[in-house]
């Protein structure tokens, strides 16, 4: 059995490192270089680098394919389509998020002039508790933005539950989860629409 661990373990106290180089977050796994080198080389024979270029297109259709939804937009990054997202629903006023997200869920509102309202999560899974947002529903609520924190589902039926009785609008922050799924459907399907990211650290 492993033995336990102490703070004087750690490299920062003058143990020595567990690793023999430093591993920073958002350390990427490279896959296949040779393969998307050959990609890279399309892209320059293309000479189509800017304003939905073929690889983009073919990009935003092989998503779409593989999560089985009409449409796949390519955004620059998570944050903007988050906000893109938010303007196209058209939500105002107050959006209730989750209290523990990366603060881009919130940003995305608040640069918009619009209120993040903080609900309680669920401790066991650290997602929306379903009974937390119903309580922080104001007249001044118009959506509500799960988080598949982590990339494990939101208690998604439950949200679109409550979204039905109070007329409010329901998308969410996928950025952790592509690739995860809620009963058996791919996250990406839910919602008004859903966002992903694609930053080395998801
Ligand atoms: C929950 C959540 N939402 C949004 C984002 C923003 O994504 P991006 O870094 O692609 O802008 C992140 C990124 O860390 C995230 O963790």
């Amino acid at each position: 059995m492993k033995s336990m661990r102490s703070p004087a373990d750690l490299a920062i106290n003058g143990s020595p490192p567990a690793f023999s180089e430093p591993l920073h977050v958002g350390r990427p796994n490279i896959g296949d270089r040779e393969a998307f080198l050959a990609r890279v080389n399309r892209i320059l024979d293309n000479q189509w680098l800017t304003n939905n270029g073929p690889m983009v297109q073919e990009f935003e259709q092989r998503i779409a394919t593989h999560l089985g939804v009409k449409h796949c937009i390519a955004m620059c990054n998570g944050t903007i389509a988050l906000e893109i997202a938010i303007r196209a629903l058209g939500l105002e006023g107050e959006v209730i998020v989750p209290s523990w997200t990366f603060v881009a869920t919130a940003h995305a509102l608040y640069w918009q002039g619009i209120t993040p309202v903080f609900a309680d999560i669920d401790p066991a899974t650290h997602n929306l508790d379903p009974d937390a947002v119903r309580r922080m529903i104001t007249p001044r609520t118009t959506g509500i933005i799960g988080v598949h924190l982590w990339g494990r589902a939101a208690p998604i039926d439950e949200l679109q539950t409550i979204a039905d009785e109070h007329g409010l609008k329901l998308m969410f922050d996928a950025a952790h989860a592509f690739g995860s799924t809620y009963r058996g459907q791919s996250i990406g399907r839910f919602g008004a629409c859903e966002v992903f990211s694609f930053h080395a650290t998801k």
